[in-house]
């Protein structure tokens, strides 16, 4: 039904109003706000005059399928688990439904949202392709398949099993991702054979980047993983781009900033940036989502707009 997914590109975009479109496209007699309020299909004459002006805004840009994203970086410490935390919190409150994997045994992301590995967890179903992978609903629109040191142990179990690069990916086939319109698998600090299953299941590596020294040494070596996976399973796998997370106002980070820029010129690196801020480790010890504790928090914010970079 076109109408769903007007009404859900209406509320990821909430710069746009429905009487401001209905100008636009030369609809009459206030047909969109009706349909949208009755739950009915435009008509064709209509949804013909809509189409375009909707995809001047991005409507065209939105996923029919579930896109899937890795949060990546082996240098430990650089925001990953934060950015699947918080962009996750802030697409599901967009309507957007998203389910957030976490790849690392150290389980932080199942940690911040407080969900149980007792009912399964994403080691089970890489080590059974029959068990569908464990969504927990955490809020609206927002699921997480959580993870805990079993991961780790799988690890070695997995070294000489058949297929061990791409469990994962058969586990997320299996599991209904056509409902969801974003999954986000939150990498270990590694680019072993778990970073190596996320990326093989993903359309994209999203590359958290603390602008300091030490995090911005390996990542050459990020974008030929990530580029040889691509390679050896015969499709594409496209970097969605570098972010910025811990963002200090201060020479040194703005000196990184440049470099990265400069060095990787051919890769998207994300306008917005993360900010360095008190409010991420303080929902994290309260155990709240940021945007709970303080929606307006620079950080929750960011996440927010960083949205519409991915959309775009
Ligand atoms: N924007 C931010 N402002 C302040 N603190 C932050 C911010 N982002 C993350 N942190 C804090 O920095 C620490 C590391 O962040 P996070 O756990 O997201 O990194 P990571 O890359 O997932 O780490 P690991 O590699 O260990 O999995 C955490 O304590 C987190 O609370
Ligand atoms: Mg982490």
């Amino acid at each position: 039904m076109n109408i769903d997914k007007i009404d859900k590109f209406l509320k990821m975009k909430s710069s746009l109003n429905v009487s401001g479109l209905e100008k636009e496209a030369g609809i009459k007699g206030r047909a969109l706000s009706i349909a949208l309020s009755d739950k009915k299909d435009l008509s064709e004459k209509n949804w013909q005059k809509l189409l375009p002006i909707l995809n001047n805004y991005g409507f065209g840009n939105l996923p029919n399928k579930a896109k899937i994203i890795s949060i990546v970086n082996n240098k430990g410490g650089v925001g990953k688990t934060t950015t699947t935390a918080v962009l996750g919190e802030a697409m599901a409150r967009r309507g957007l439904k998203v389910l957030m994997v976490d790849m690392d045994s150290q389980g932080n992301l199942s940690q911040i949202f407080e969900v149980s590995t007792e009912n399964g967890q994403v080691a089970d179903s890489m080590l059974d392709i029959d068990l569908l992978l464990n969504q927990v609903e955490v809020n609206e629109n927002l699921y997480i398949v959580p993870s805990d040191l079993k991961l780790q142990k799988i690890e070695s179990e997995l070294l000489t099993a058949i297929s061990n690069q791409h469990r994962l990916s058969a586990a997320l086939n299996i599991t209904l991702i056509e409902n969801y319109d974003f999954v986000l698998i939150d990498c270990p600090p590694s680019l072993g054979l778990l970073t190596q299953n996320a990326i093989n299941a993903s359309h994209s590596c999203l590359v958290t980047v603390q602008p300091e020294s030490s995090a911005v040494v390996g990542l050459d070596t990020i974008f030929k993983v990530i580029s040889d996976i691509g390679k050896y399973s015969g499709r594409n796998v496209a970097v969605e781009g570098i972010l910025f997370t811990m963002v200090e106002k201060n020479m040194v980070h703005d000196g990184f900033k440049k470099f990265v820029r400069d060095t990787y010129a051919n890769v998207k690196v994300f306008k917005t940036e993360i900010k360095k801020n008190v409010d991420v480790s303080k929902a994290q010890a309260m155990k709240e989502q940021l945007f709970n504790f303080k929606s307006k928090s620079v950080v929750a914010i960011a996440y927010d707009e960083l949205i519409d970079e991915i959309l775009n």
